[in-house]
This record gives C-alpha cells, sequence and structure tokens, in this order.
C-alpha cells in the first residue's frame, strides 16, 4: 500500500489589513497623479505627453474606485492627506521613479488581490493592477527612447569602478 503523501501548503501573500491597504493605495494613487502632472510638463514631444496624460487619467480612475470600495466599506472615503511631490530633478530621473513607482504598486495591488475576499475590494485591486503593469511598460519604454539608462550608468556624478575580484582562500 502507497503512503498517501500531503499536499503541500499554499504559500499565500501576506495580507495586510483592507482598511490599511485601501488607505495607503488612495494615497499612492493621489500622489501619482500629481507626480504625472510634473512629467506631463516636462515629456519632450506630445506623443509622450498624451501617453503620460492617459496614465493620469487611469491613476484618477483607480482613486475613484478605491474611494467607493472604502466608502461601502467604512461608510465614508478617505480623507487623505495633501500629497506632497517633488518635481523631478529632470525628465529621466523622473521615468526612472515612475517606472519604480509602478512596479512597487503592482507588487502591492497582487498582494490584496489574492489575500481578500470581498469582490468588490478585489476587482479595485486587479483593475489597478493590471493598468500598473501597463503602465510600467510605458514607462521602460520611454526610459529607452530617451537614452536614459545610459546617460544614468555613465554616472551624472557617479562613477563605475571594477570590484576586484575577490580572494579564493585555499587550506
Ligand atoms: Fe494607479
Ligand atoms: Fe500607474
Amino acid at each position: 500500500m502507497s503512503r498517501r503523501r500531503r499536499c503541500p501548503s499554499y504559500e499565500d501573500a501576506m495580507c495586510p489589513r483592507t482598511r490599511e491597504a485601501l488607505e495607503e493605495a488612495i494615497r499612492g494613487e493621489a500622489e501619482a497623479i500629481r507626480f504625472y502632472g510634473h512629467l506631463i510638463e516636462m515629456a519632450p514631444d506630445q506623443f509622450q505627453k498624451d501617453v503620460i496624460i492617459g496614465i493620469r487619467n487611469d491613476e484618477a480612475r483607480h482613486l475613484n474606485n478605491f474611494q467607493a470600495v472604502y466608502c461601502r466599506l467604512m461608510g465614508c472615503t478617505y480623507d487623505y492627506p495633501e500629497p506632497h511631490v517633488r518635481r523631478p530633478k529632470n525628465y529621466c530621473q523622473g521615468l526612472i521613479d515612475a517606472f519604480n513607482d509602478e512596479q512597487e504598486a503592482y507588487e502591492f495591488y497582487k498582494a490584496n488581490y489574492f489575500c481578500n475576499r470581498d469582490p468588490w475590494v478585489k476587482k479595485a485591486f486587479l483593475d489597478a493592477m493590471l493598468d500598473e503593469s501597463e503602465h510600467a511598460q510605458w514607462f521602460n519604454n520611454f526610459i529607452v527612447r530617451n537614452g536614459c539608462f545610459r546617460g544614468f550608468k555613465l554616472g551624472v556624478g557617479e562613477t563605475f569602478e571594477e570590484e576586484p575580484a575577490s580572494e579564493v582562500l585555499l587550506d
């Protein structure tokens, strides 16, 4: 008789409390809207401006939907603090910051999508998650298109030196 093997446990994402997660999402969306206002002004051509305007419209929809879900759960919308967002020092730095923020938001929304059961909460996180992934791809495209990677790799005030090979000590 063969022994039955136990199934491995499913490694689920850690689930932060829904209220705090929604508040963090709302603050993040409000900051993104403000930040993309700066990037739209700095974009070098109309195509890039239009894409970022579209992205900012998505963030406004996410903000609205997260507030709608929050209101259903808590009975009122979240009175979030005024976002303090600095204008990036140049367009490339702004694109890199935007790319990183979109990636972070994607991970955060994914975790919350999988660990919440309420269909309204899941829907809001899924919708935003899919958009943030697309936004990250656009920013990655613009980083390449504007030659940002090379500029930053060669270092604005930074030098890259080869690390000395670590010595291998033998007995
Ligand atoms: Fe968003
Ligand atoms: Fe986004």
